[in-house]
């Protein structure tokens, strides 16, 4: 690569803290944890790779607020009682070589598959539409105010605890249809009181987790927020809605704004909307954020569709403080090596083109997550694996996964 590129340049955030270059590993959802959900063997060997990938900073995939209410099979929850050993161990192997490591947190609220038998909460009791794949997915109970407060209970204790185990910071998962999202949304959020109606009601619950998270973690740990920066279905959560959360985060002190887009309805963050908005090629949300940045002071990041140094340089040059790459450093972790031997050096995202967009979606997943699991069995990486096998292996892996998870919750319950 050019040695000179702004991508290897430090960057300071608001809260002092220097990230040694441009390149962040985003969030990806292993389903790789030991049992009782902490982080184990498996993750330890994957972010083994990373925090030798020479990148600025390593998110880790979302890891639950409650363990009762998880995204998927073997994911990591991380609450007040959770021992914190093996975090800690996780948390000093990613900054092992001069990363900065983020512990991403979440609640599912709605987005959370039935067969896990787990909670599932949203603002109101609106249910996922994905077509015939929608019985995949639990009905949502509306929460009450006492719901609603006791999640922003969550979200805090499990900031706390991962500023305990040794991470530098946060980032608070309010993109892609989780429960934040849900609040976000007024396709999501019907709600009559406070938390539902104007922007500024549909972020109280976010504007309170931050607010508070600020509050009780130190004054140099990073608190960032991905957000959608639409979620790309008619008459849903707007760029202007997303401004409008920006314009209230902006007194908060937030680090950084890592804009995304869409949901498990319509996959923005694969490139795919439902309201006809065409997303570029590469660096799919990059016009939003140059529009974004010259609203507010707030460092950004983006991610989605970015694999070559060229593009990655691009979203620096064009205003990004950060540029995240998720898919591509699944299958090569050592991509900016690569780039920094080999400027044209162009990494790998799965895209299937099957014509049933939600299950190409789901297929998309898994050749991700397959390599995840590779990397995890130390194994090496497919570029080009098949879209059909790799979603049978996915399918088999989170049946025992849920098996195992299930059958955990069960012999806990009274
Ligand atoms: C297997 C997989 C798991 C993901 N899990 C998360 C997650 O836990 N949290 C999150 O914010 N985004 C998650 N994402 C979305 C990525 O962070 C990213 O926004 C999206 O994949 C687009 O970036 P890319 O084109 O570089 O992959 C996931 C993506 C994949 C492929």
């Amino acid at each position: 690569m050019s040695s000179d590129s702004v991508l290897y340049s430090p960057y300071t955030l608001p809260c002092g803290v220097t990230v040694r270059n441009r390149v962040v590993k985003a969030a990806m959802e292993e389903n790789m944890s030991s049992l009782g959900n902490v982080p184990g063997e498996a993750l330890f060997s994957l972010y083994r790779y990373w925090a030798h990938g020479s990148l600025g900073m390593i998110i880790t995939g979302n890891v639950m607020v409650d363990k009762e209410a998880m995204t998927g099979p073997g994911g990591v929850a991380l609450d007040k009682n959770t021992d914190l050993a093996p975090f800690i161990k996780w948390a000093k192997i990613m900054k092992s070589n001069g990363a900065l490591a983020i512990m991403q947190i979440n609640h599912p609220g709605r987005q959370v598959f039935k067969a896990m038998q787990s909670k599932a909460i949203a603002p109101s009791a609106v249910p996922i539409d994905m077509g015939k794949h929608s019985k995949l997915f639990a009905q949502p109970r509306e929460m009450t105010c006492q719901d609603i407060h006791h999640v922003c209970k969550r979200f805090l204790e499990t900031a706390k605890q991962a500023e305990n185990a040794g991470f530098d910071g946060i980032e608070i998962h309010a993109a892609h249809g989780y429960l934040l999202t849900q609040f976000l949304s007024p396709l999501t959020n019907q709600r009559q009181d406070e938390w539902g109606g104007s922007i500024i009601n549909r972020a109280r619950l976010l504007i309170n987790i931050v607010s508070q998270i600020r509050a009780v973690c130190a004054n140099n740990f990073i608190v960032m927020v991905k957000l959608n920066s639409a979620d790309f279905q008619k008459n849903g959560f707007s760029f202007e809605d997303t401004c409008e959360v920006v314009n209230r985060l902006e007194a908060l002190g937030v680090d950084v704004i890592e804009l995304s887009g869409g949901s498990y309805e319509a996959p923005a963050m694969q490139g795919q909307t439902k309201d006809n908005t065409t997303l570029a090629s590469e660096a799919y949300f990059l016009e939003f954020a140059k529009v974004l940045e010259s609203k507010t002071d707030i460092p950004l990041m983006t991610t989605g569709g970015i694999k070559r140094a060229e593009i990655a340089e691009r979203v620096i040059q064009q205003g990004c403080a950060l540029v995240g790459l998720a898919s591509a450093l699944a299958i090569t972790p050592d991509l900016v090596k690569k780039w920094q031997k080999q400027w044209s050096y162009s990494g790998s995202i799965p895209h299937c083109r099957w014509r049933d967009k939600s299950l190409a979606s789901l297929a998309n997943m898994s050749m991700v997550r397959r390599q995840l699991r590779r990397l995890g069995n130390n194994l090496t990486t497919l570029r080009d694996p098949s879209p059909l096998w790799s979603l049978v292996l996915d399918t088999l892996h989170r049946r025992k996964m849920t098996k195992r998870d299930v059958g955990s919750i069960n012999t806990k319950r009274p």
